[in-house]
């Protein structure tokens, strides 16, 4: 049986309605995953995570975004999280502005233009940390991808960029509206980053949540991370379900940021005993769990041994992430040379969910419902 709602008990006057409300999930719940063995909370199988919201279909990280990735029946939607200058939580994916707002056709911005480096990487642009949230309120979002995603790129201008009590606002408003229970599946970006700027993410994330009812872990949240210290932190100062992020490709073998281990030592069944000491889970890119072979192809049989190694250390898996365009997919599963056109998302799916995932990241969450029923 799931645990309470602590989103519709904080916030509801009545708390027998809060139970009623919990009824319709209960009762609509999908099958459980294989490792359900290892959860102390019963969860639909496969997890439909909206990345970004539904960005597939809408700007990512906009309260449109994160709306109809509910609409579309997302158990969680995901909010990567940011710092303003101010000390605000706002939603990008980069605390770098450029790509996805307007913030280039602001001339009173102008001299905002900064060059720094981030997490390693040298960028030149406008960064979350040298704004207000007053002054981000003034910019609008952006498609990053107008080329792959022409439709999205059509709502350009119309969307301001969201504080976290908004998105969890908007949470608890579809949630009585949908009468089930809608998660957050939080990230925190560059909190290194932010610490040295004197900007530390994790207190006021844990005061909001706490604010908000979210703050147990049995509340319907996940926060994860690239870095390690800063998950380790979090788990120190909460009960809060935490989520161990793993880079992809090339920097797999890199030192995770604020951590002593690479991604691919974190990896090995005793990597993986390790996080299990201060997350319930991990977040690989997919290719740590297929590698695509040298010709971009997705072939089952060159699964590793990620899913099973983590599962043996009781850590659900949820990979990122699963986008339906031709452009995002192996070669032998695009239709068609269109890099717009949908290609065959469904079969990679399937594939990950017979490598035994948990849960997974979409783009389009609609897909991942669809495929579960
Ligand atoms: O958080 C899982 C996945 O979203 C990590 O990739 O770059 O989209 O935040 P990114
Ligand atoms: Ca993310």
């Amino acid at each position: 049986m799931p645990a309470p709602n602590p989103l519709l008990a904080a916030h509801s006057r009545l708390g027998a309605l809060a139970c009623l409300l919990c009824l319709p999930f209960m009762a609509g719940a999908a099958p459980e995953s294989p490792s359900q063995e290892h959860t102390a909370e019963a969860q639909p199988y496969p997890l439909v995570i909206g990345h970004r919201g539904a960005s597939g279909y809408v700007p990512e990280h906009t309260l449109g975004a994160y709306a109809l990735a509910v609409t579309l029946g997302a158990d969680y939607i995901e909010p990567d999280l940011v710092m303003t200058k101010d000390g605000q939580l706002v939603a990008r994916h980069d605390n770098e502005l450029g790509l996805t707002t307007d913030v280039a056709d602001h001339p009173e911005f102008a001299e905002r233009k900064r060059s720094k480096t981030v997490d390693g990487i040298a960028l030149n642009g406008w960064f979350s940390e040298d704004f207000t949230l007053a002054e981000l309120k003034t910019l609008r979002a952006i498609e990053r991808i107008p080329d792959v995603r022409p439709g999205n790129a059509r709502l350009n201008g119309s969307l301001q960029i969201p504080t976290l009590q908004e998105i969890i606002d908007l949470s608890k408003d579809l949630q009585r509206s949908q009468q089930r229970q809608i998660g957050l599946y939080i990230e925190t970006k560059h909190p290194s980053h932010f610490q040295q700027q004197g900007l530390s993410m994790e207190k006021p994330l844990l005061k909001i949540l706490r604010e908000n009812g979210l703050d147990s872990a049995e509340a319907p949240v996940y926060i994860q991370s690239f870095e390690v210290n800063n998950l380790k932190q979090l788990s120190r100062d909460s009960d809060i379900r935490l989520i161990q992020l793993y880079g992809e490709g090339q920097p797999f073998d890199q030192v995770s940021s604020g951590g002593s281990l690479t991604y691919a030592q974190m990896a090995t069944p005793q990597g993986f005993k390790q996080v299990a000491e201060y997350a319930v889970g991990v977040g690989p890119h997919k290719s740590a769990i297929i590698p695509l072979d040298s010709k971009g192809m997705l072939d089952p049989a060159n699964a590793t041994r990620f899913v099973a190694d983590a599962h043996a250390a009781k850590l659900k898996v949820h990979p990122y992430t699963f986008r339906a365009e031709n452009s995002f997919l192996p070669v032998n599963l695009r239709k068609g040379d269109d890099p717009q056109a949908r290609g065959d998302i469904e079969q990679e799916i399937d594939i990950f969910l017979d490598a035994g995932i948990d849960g997974l990241f979409m783009d389009q969450p609609d897909i991942g419902i669809k495929l579960r029923k």
